[in-house]
């Protein structure tokens, strides 16, 4: 009797906590102008290659979502400054999760509220509503050098400087890549 009652007492709790998970993950899905969609796995070293980043580089994942670009971006260059910035909390306690113990900088707020000044490489993987918004923000505050990697979704009336189409056998999302500066 007693044993039952633990197991019906187990079953709740995990029933709630899966309820709470989803709950988190369905805000954290519609409640942004851009979903917590991360890049796929295979797409990301094709990501960190493109921004060519060097011992010191300053570099802001807009949204970093689970912060698995910026994880892979330290482990290439470990002498960067990684800063994520994160609206939704289960991405961002994802993000908590897997850069422990490594030198990322997170913040669980509204990447507008961001200073960029001193960003010398900025990851944008925002759907076509955000890009347009921030693009504002970018021409006001990035220096003239500072590359701004766009994936998949572009800025309406600016020029990359560079495309990338990653050739990953399979690969649907993270694959078109352009480089913009913002001078
Ligand atoms: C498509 S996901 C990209 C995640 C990650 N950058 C990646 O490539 O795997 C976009 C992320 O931006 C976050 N986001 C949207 N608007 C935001 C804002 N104003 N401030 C901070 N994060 C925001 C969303 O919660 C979501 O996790």
């Amino acid at each position: 009797m007693v044993l039952e009652g633990a197991v019906l007492f187990l079953m709740l709790l995990l029933t709630l906590l899966a309820f709470i998970f989803v709950s988190l993950w369905f805000v954290s899905i519609v409640g942004s102008g851009a979903p917590f969609v991360p890049v796929p796995a295979q797409s990301v070293p094709g990501i960190v290659d493109a921004l060519e980043l060097k011992s010191g580089s300053v570099v802001y994942d807009m949204g970093c979502g689970d912060g698995r670009i910026l994880r892979s971006a330290l482990e290439k260059v470990p002498n960067i400054r990684a800063v994520g910035i994160e609206k939704a909390f289960l991405p961002y306690a994802l993000a908590k999760w897997k850069l422990r113990g490594t030198s990322a900088e997170l913040t669980h707020g509204d990447f507008f509220k961001t200073d960029l000044r001193d960003a010398t490489h900025v990851v944008l993987y925002l759907l076509p509503s955000l890009m347009e918004k921030i693009e504002k923000k970018l021409q006001a505050e990035l220096r003239p050098d500072a590359v701004v990697l766009a994936i998949d979704f572009s800025f309406k009336d600016k020029t990359p400087l560079r495309v990338i189409e990653q050739t990953v056998p399979g690969l649907r999302r993270g694959k078109d890549l352009r480089i913009y500066n913002f001078s």
